[in-house]
């Protein structure tokens, strides 16, 4: 049996109430279902030369995480992930600054997070490292000597060529992916902008006709794992949080008006401002609803070192505190605006409360709140789910009432259209997508990425390994494994 190694830019052990995103839930439920160790940065920067790890272990599951020097952290994650990458591969090229600064800080902490996971790797180590933050880590293990299979999942979209060539180092990006064993997207159109940048450095025979990409003498899968919800676990939650205290309070203050929720961390690629302001319309086309609905907005700030999302905190104030400061009464606050976050289990229950779920990034990976939303509800009386076409989880979730995010007017109309929708309609679209999500959950995400290393290894390597006993060192181990597959 191999064990499981997750690496990724931020850790979050599960007693902190951490920003809503796919990461943190995909990886806690992975390491959760075949136990393992997650490896990441705790949250902690320092002046100093960052120690070794510190290990904890929880409910089976072993939190390794470091520290990184506060200078080196802001070039990497403020600089180089959030204002290069993650604009870029949101296709929002007017909010990327790129610096060289920042890229070779980026090179800096991926060699940091290789050098401090060595000693802690085992000879039977599948190694699994997500997203944006760490896409060179694969050379950075290799250049270590660590032979063992890699898979890399990015949770965010990848780009298209086209696009992706803005970055001056695009080649290095798309050559540092192909030392990975298994390379998982989101989306076929995900796929199809990674194969582009495949195409256009390596020529159209990389990408095999099985798929395989061949690469020189490796040969890498590169295919889409779209993530997943555990809906019974969200069920769950959301039944046992409707009743609960915080849940009941929130419930009561509608005083019988319906309920409209978006959950969001406050980023500029969930659409937030679009969102403010189709609800504006909304209430200018259809003022019968007037006094009727309240809409919550729960958006906990995110990254707020970095510029971008200053500008969009600022937008979003103004914008709430406008159709507030129009449409509001004496009794009745249209949109409640709230950058606080809650524990899991009481967003489901707030989930579940509302008659409509508003998920409308202008971009985004996948979008695991759209997921959760409809595994919240209530299959006797479900609310609707108003869905961005530009959201990974539209390819399955076509269930949804699905709209252009750009577009207040129609976003407008879809939540008039979710309002009045017949029960029969509600559960219709609802059984249809609580199906989709059922036959691809969590894990099933897991298991079929995690199979998917396990097979690349038998693949390219037919031998049985030689040294894979216990009891050795692990950097003698890593050593012997070198060997064997060299
Ligand atoms: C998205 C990214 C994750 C990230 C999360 C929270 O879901 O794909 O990699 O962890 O946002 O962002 P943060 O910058 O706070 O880690």
């Amino acid at each position: 049996m191999s064990r499981l190694v997750c690496v990724s830019n931020r850790i979050s052990p599960p007693r902190k109430s951490a920003a809503p995103g796919g990461l943190a839930v995909g990886i806690l439920s992975a390491l959760k279902r075949t136990g393992g160790l997650w490896f990441g940065w705790g949250g902690e920067t320092v002046d100093q030369e960052p120690g070794d790890p510190e290990i904890h272990i929880r409910e089976g599951v072993s939190y390794a995480t470091i520290e990184l020097r506060a200078k080196e952290f802001e070039l990497y994650y403020n600089g180089y992930a959030n204002q290069v990458l993650w604009p870029l591969f949101h296709y929002f090229l007017k909010g990327m600054r790129y610096s060289a600064e920042q890229r070779d800080a980026y090179e800096n902490v991926n060699r940091t997070f290789a050098q401090k996971l060595l000693p802690l790797l085992e000879a039977n180590d599948d190694i699994w490292v997500h997203d944006y933050h760490l896409m060179p880590l694969a050379r950075r293990l290799r250049e270590l000597g660590v032979q063992r299979p890699i898979g890399f999942f990015l949770h965010i979209p990848f780009p298209n060529i086209e696009m992706l060539r803005v970055l001056p180092t695009y080649a290095e990006l798309l050559r540092d992916l192909t030392c990975y064993d298994v390379i998982g997207f989101q989306t076929h159109n995900d796929l199809r902008g990674f194969h582009s940048g495949i195409e256009h450095l390596f020529g159209a025979e990389a990408i095999r006709p099985d798929g395989r990409l061949k690469i020189g003498e490796r040969v890498v899968r590169a295919e889409v794992f779209p993530i997943g919800v555990d809906v019974d676990a969200v069920q769950q939650e959301a039944i046992t949080a409707l009743p609960g205290e915080v849940v009941r309070r929130m419930t009561d203050s509608l005083m019988g008006r319906s309920l409209m929720m978006g959950v969001d961390r406050l980023d500029y690629s969930k659409g937030l401002v679009e969102r403010f302001s189709a609800y504006r319309h909304f209430l200018e086309t259809y003022p019968d609803n007037l006094g009727r609905i309240t809409y919550i907005q729960i958006a906990p700030l995110s990254r707020t070192d970095v510029k971008a999302y200053v500008e969009i905190r600022q937008s979003l104030e103004q914008a709430a505190g406008q159709t507030n400061g129009r449409f509001a009464d004496t009794d009745w606050t249209p949109i409640r605006y709230l950058n606080r976050n809650f524990p899991h289990a009481t967003l489901m229950g707030f989930l579940r409360a509302a008659q409509v779920g508003l998920v409308t990034p202008l971009r985004d990976g996948m979008n695991l709140v759209a997921k959760e939303f409809v595994a919240a509800q209530d299959e006797s009386d479900p609310g609707v789910l108003i869905l961005s076409n530009l959201a990974g989880a539209a390819r399955e979730l076509s269930a949804a009432l699905l709209v252009n995010p750009y577009d207040s007017r129609a976003v407008g109309h879809a939540i008039q259209a979710a309002l009045s929708m017949s029960l029969t309609e509600r559960r219709e679209r609802h059984g249809a997508m609580l199906q989709v999500l059922r036959r691809n959950d969590i894990a099933s995400w897991t298991r079929r990425f995690v199979e998917a290393l396990q097979e690349s290894q038998r693949e390219s390597s037919p031998e049985p390994p030689a040294r894979e006993t216990s009891g050795e060192s692990p950097m003698r181990l890593v050593r012997g494994l070198q060997s064997y597959r060299a």
